[in-house]
């Protein structure tokens, strides 16, 4: 008779739990590990600020109001851009900011979830109707980067997508210093 027909049942079960228990700690252990080094070392952090809008009435009033959207130079010189997601495009589609600059954008959506990404940088959020998207990010360099519309947002998300032109402090300054809101759409 081979030995390990002497085993209790309740032992060899016992056994296979622990065995199961380890497999399950290891796994949760690494996804922690994952979350951590994402967080840490590329500064991918989720989303702090939870801020509902009224998405029935952006266009109407309040502060996505159409002339309000864009490029604002606040008193301290950094600057906020608001941008609107909609079926199928953002607004504006051009959006222009100054380089070495603190940034922070402000992006809701009227009709369904859109997503928000600047290529090359880590800016990167989900836009849902009735929420405000909030994102931090500073550009190092001038430079252009594209602005896809990255969550299926129906037949037309593959053509929704928009620019955004980094340029030099000075030419932002001596371009747009003069505008209340600054865009590069229709450029
Ligand atoms: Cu908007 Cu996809």
């Amino acid at each position: 008779m081979i030995e390990h027909a002497h085993v209790r049942p309740e032992d060899a079960v016992e056994q296979s739990e622990r065995r199961w228990a380890y497999v399950v700690a290891g796994v949760v252990a690494f996804m922690f590990a994952v979350i951590i080094y994402s967080g840490v070392h590329w500064a991918a952090q989720p989303p702090s600020n939870v801020e509902t809008i009224d998405a029935s009435r952006l266009h109407l009033a309040g502060e996505f109001m159409e002339s309000n959207l864009g490029t604002e130079v606040r008193p301290d010189g950094s600057v906020i851009v608001r941008v609107i997601a909609e079926q199928y495009s953002f607004v504006p589609a051009c959006i222009v900011v100054p380089a070495d600059t603190q940034v922070v954008f402000r992006v809701t959506s009227p009709d369904v979830v859109h997503g928000f990404l600047i290529t090359g940088t880590n800016v990167n959020s989900m836009v849902v109707p009735g929420f405000i998207a909030e994102v931090r990010t500073r550009f190092d360099a001038p430079g252009d980067h594209l602005m896809p519309c990255h969550e299926y947002c129906s037949v037309g998300h593959e053509g929704m997508w928009a620019r955004v032109k980094v340029i030099d402090r000075q030419e932002f300054a001596q371009s747009y210093g003069s505008q209340p809101r600054a865009s590069c759409a229709g450029q």
